[in-house]
């Protein structure tokens, strides 16, 4: 096998995939009035469950803010685990996975865009096979050592945010997946727009207006100037914010 190669991505080739739209030109910042192109990836294998509602929602809050929003429902996609064949590795100029499903078009969406919405459902402590496994493909998304100097991403500086829903309570539950998804942002050399947990779940019919409110206001803080990564927990009708990033 080739060993690791340190990021060779001229400014050119930079460039060139900038052109292609492999990478954004967007302002991965986000600043209030700045049109941003996010991807929204629905990790439930229920097209119109509560993860679909809840992220229809801020799907639709982002969509009306003047972003433009591309929604995959990973149900119908064929997406395989990870090989650990490490042939991605050996590819500088690309994401390079060999496997020929649907998780490299998602990949080619990924890099196309400046945010990534990840939804799913709480399965077991943890993501829905669905998500995991395309969270488990991204493993050719980045080069190099974590925190080492040839460590690059494909979508280094892009946004990223979680959205959860369980049917239990928070505590003692959901944690896990907040703490996974914040240690992949550092994998990915990508920034958080924030993690909302919508908890004690039951039919998405039972998903009351407030948690409608609390969806929409969750799509107005994410890509703000000075954005606030929370969790937003909501057991029954009396959401409450709880920080944390601190
Ligand atoms: C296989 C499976 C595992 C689940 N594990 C948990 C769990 O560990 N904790 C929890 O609170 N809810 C759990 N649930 C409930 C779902 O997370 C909850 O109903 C969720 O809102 C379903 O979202 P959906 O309608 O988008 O599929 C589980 C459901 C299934 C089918």
């Amino acid at each position: 096998m080739v060993p690791y190669q340190k990021n060779t991505l001229s400014p050119m080739r930079l460039s060139c995939m900038k052109d292609m739209g492999l990478i954004s030109t967007g302002n991965l910042i986000g600043t209030r009035g700045k049109y941003l192109k996010i991807l929204s990836i629905l990790g439930s294998p229920r097209k119109k469950g509560n993860t679909a509602a809840v992220l229809g929602w801020v799907d639709e809050a982002l969509t009306e803010a003047g972003h433009q929003v591309e929604q995959i429902f990973l149900g119908s996609k064929n997406i395989n685990g990870c090989l650990d064949c490490g042939k991605c590795k050996e590819n500088m100029e690309h994401p390079g996975c060999v496997q020929k499903d649907d998780a490299p078009a998602i990949f080619d969406r990924m890099m196309a865009a400046d945010a990534v919405i990840f939804a799913s459902p709480l399965y077991y402590w943890g993501f829905s096979s669905q998500m995991k496994t395309l969270i488990d493909r991204c493993y050719c998304l980045y080069r190099g050592s974590c925190g080492a100097l040839d460590h690059m991403s494909f979508i280094d500086g892009k946004r990223q945010a979680l959205i959860v829903t369980a049917a239990d309570a928070f505590e003692n539950n959901a944690e896990l997946t907040i703490t996974a998804f914040q240690r992949s942002l550092v994998y990915n050399k990508t920034t958080s727009a924030g993690q909302f947990m919508v908890c004690n779940t039951t039919t998405p019919d039972a998903l009351s207006d407030g948690i409608k409110s609390q969806a929409t206001a969750f799509a107005g803080q994410m890509f703000t100037e000075t954005p606030a990564p929370y969790a937003l927990l909501i057991p029954g009708n009396a959401p409450h914010l709880v920080p944390v990033d601190k």
